[in-house]
Parts: C-alpha cells; structure tokens; sequence
C-alpha cells in the first residue's frame, strides 16, 4: 500500500497494485493530474473503487509516480441523489498516459447511467385506477418495471392481460413478488425476473409498461420505449413524467388515504417511435 501526496492539489490515495503495469520498477516516473468534473457538489467519488472524499462540483487529484510513457487504464464512479427516493450512477474508464493532465467529464450521459429508486408501494386503490387506465384486453402482455410486491401485474392478468413481467432488482422484493404471485395463483401467467430493469433486452414483447419510478429513471428509459414498444403500446406511470413526451391523459384520484394521487398515460405512434431517431 503506498500512497501519494498531491502537490497543492487534493490528496487521493491509490495503491500502485491497482495497475499491472504500475507494479514494476519504474527507470522514470510521472505523476498524472486528474480533473474530475461531477454532477452535485455532493456527489460520491470513487476512483479505482476507492472512496474519494473531498466535495465540489470539479475535483482536483494527482496519481502515484507512474511508469513514464506507459498507457494506463482508471475506473471513475459517480452517485448522487436528486432527491430522496433516487440514486444516479455514471461510471467512466479513462486511458492516459503517465505524465497527462486529464480531465473527467462526468456531468453528462454517455449511456452508462444507472438509477435505483427507493421502494415505495402504489396503494392497492390506486393499482386499480393504473389498470382501468391500461384498459387492459386479453392480448396485452404486461411489464411492470420495478415491480416492487408485484401488486400491479398480478392486478393486471386478474383485469384479463394475456401475460405479466414484474422486474426488480433488490432480491427482498423478487422474494415477495414471487409470494404475492403465489398466492394469487397466477404462477402460470405472471413471470417475475430480478435485474436491473435499464438493462431489459426484450421490452419489444409489452404492449403495456407500468411505472412508479421516478421522472430520473423515465427520462433514462424513454429511449429504449420508443425504440422497442410497438405502436399502439401504453405506458402508465403513477406520479411521474416523461419530460417534453406530453402524456394522452392524466388523471388525478383522491385514494382511500386521502392523498391525492396523479396517474398518465402515454400511447406509443409511428410519431413517437421518430422523435427516438
Ligand atoms: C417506487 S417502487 C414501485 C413498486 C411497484 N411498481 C409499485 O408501484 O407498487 C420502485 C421499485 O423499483 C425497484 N427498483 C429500483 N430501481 C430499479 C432498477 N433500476 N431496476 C429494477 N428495479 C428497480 C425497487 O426495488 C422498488 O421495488
């Protein structure tokens, strides 16, 4: 384990051992400055896995010496919460040579972000306003992104959809999915998968999508709705928008707890498949 003092600059700890490369005797080194541009002040750092720990929204670093004239590879991770219920993740690998001054944009999208949002249940009363929404016919196969209990597929093939997909990716909830499914007697009909529901392949199979997720995570999944939903596809989201996709409908009910609750609906045309393009 050797660390580095930074020169004026933040300190960052980093072992040689994080690179092949770095572990031989180096006949000239170089240290390499790194500007790392972040989304929040706040944002967590890490680099090569470790914890960072200073704070702004551009933070300054130098690596260890570094074989000179050698190429090395750096792993960036960024998370923060733009609220309470969401957390945002970009990550980032960066080849430099030893000796470089580089700088880390990690402020925008290049595809790699993730999001994971907090559970919170939509009430059962408010499950049934999202379904007669759907207006669900005996053909429609269901996804319910971040299912949660799966409360709204196993709603959705009692309302009559052909098939349900409930996707999660925190194993508590796949466990109660399953039961909730159990217990219903709907095994034969609903399919509950854990994974990171950014990364489904075969969206292309829904002709509904139900969200309660969060207007980050929309934004995220937009792209591959317009892309893999055929026309005629629905997707209705409990709360949340899907920024400038203005939704055919939106309702808002008063629920059996007294909170007032809003519910939309988009409809997937040809139009919208372009505006992805
Ligand atoms: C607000 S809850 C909604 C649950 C359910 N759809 C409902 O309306 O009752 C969000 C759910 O999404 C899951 N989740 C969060 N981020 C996810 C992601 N990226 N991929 C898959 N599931 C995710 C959480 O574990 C949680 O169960």
């Amino acid at each position: 384990m050797r660390g580095i003092a930074g020169v004026g600059l933040c300190v960052l700890s980093v072992t040689l051992s994080l690179s092949p490369l770095a572990a031989q005797a180096p006949t000239a080194t170089a240290q390499t400055k790194l500007v790392i541009k972040v989304p929040e002040p706040d944002s967590e750092l890490y680099i090569e896995g470790r914890p960072t720990k200073t704070t702004g929204v551009n933070r300054e670093f130098e690596t260890p010496n570094l074989e000179a004239g050698k190429t090395y590879e750096y792993d960036f991770k960024v998370s923060w919460r733009p609220n309470n219920y969401t957390v945002l993740t970009r990550t980032r690998s960066v080849q430099f040579q030893a000796g470089d001054s580089i700088t880390v944009d990690l402020t925008k999208d290049v595809g790699t972000e993730k999001a994971i949002i907090r559970y919170v249940p939509t009430p059962n009363d408010i499950v049934d306003k999202m379904i007669a929404l759907a207006k669900l016919k005996k053909d429609d196969v269901t996804f319910e992104l971040g299912c949660g209990d799966a409360r709204i597929s196993v709603a959705a093939v009692k309302a009559g959809a052909k098939k349900a997909v409930g996707i999660d990716l925190d194993p508590e909830r796949i466990e109660e999915a399953k039961a909730t499914v159990k217990a219903a007697g709907v095994t034969d009909r609903v399919e509950i998968r854990k994974g990171d529901a950014l990364d489904v392949k075969d969206l292309s199979e829904a002709s509904v999508v139900f969200l309660y997720m969060g207007n980050e995570f929309n934004a995220l999944v937009r792209p591959t709705l317009w892309k893999q939903l055929q026309p005629g596809s629905r997707v209705v989201s409990h709360r949340f928008t899907m920024g400038d996709w203005k939704p055919d409908q939106t309702i808002k009910v008063t629920g059996e707890d007294g909170d007032q609750y809003e519910l939309h609906i988009w409809t997937v045309t040809d139009a919208v498949k372009k505006m992805g393009k």
